[in-house]
């Protein structure tokens, strides 16, 4: 599978989860614990197979971006200490609910500049070829992916 295409499959499965999230009722404790430790797992997994394939794959391609994949990872770095966070609190807390809508407002932020600025420079500089073989081992690397947000390279950074 394209890189690129897996990287944005992921986008679009936690994207479905924010929703639920969003429409969950007030007092929905048990239903939010459920969809936060479902984001929690994708998108650590998320966040590992690009820290570890794409990122540095990307950034040794197009080093003209090197700027937004250290952005990037400073926007994972935010992203896996809301989750690190999340992971002991709550869901009647009333932080909870405040933590996970910046999660989410941080998230979508950081896909769409993906998506939007840096994925189309990627696209462009490798071959469709080369973004197969990343596909693939970013595809085989979900399964070392750890499930401990701090964990990840970023949380580090
Ligand atoms: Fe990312
Ligand atoms: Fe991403």
């Amino acid at each position: 599978m394209d890189a690129i295409v897996l990287l944005k499959e992921d986008h679009k499965n936690v994207e479905a989860l924010f929703k639920k999230f969003e429409q969950a009722g007030e007092r929905a404790h048990v239903e939010k614990r459920r969809l936060v430790d479902q984001i929690t797992q994708e998108l650590v997994t998320h966040a590992y197979i690009e820290e570890e394939i794409f990122y540095p794959a990307a950034r040794a391609k197009v080093p003209e971006t090197s700027d937004h994949v250290l952005e990037s990872v400073e926007e994972h770095h935010v992203v896996v200490w809301i989750l690190s966070e999340l992971k002991d609190l709550d869901p009647a807390d009333e932080h909870f609910t405040a933590k996970v809508t910046v999660l989410i407002e941080n998230v979508r932020h950081h896909v769409e500049e993906e998506e939007k600025e840096w994925f189309p420079q990627v696209r462009e500089a490798m071959g469709r070829k080369e973004l197969q073989a990343l596909g693939e081992r970013m595809a085989k690397a979900k399964a070392d992916a750890p499930s401990e947000p701090l964990a990840v390279r970023s949380a580090k950074a």
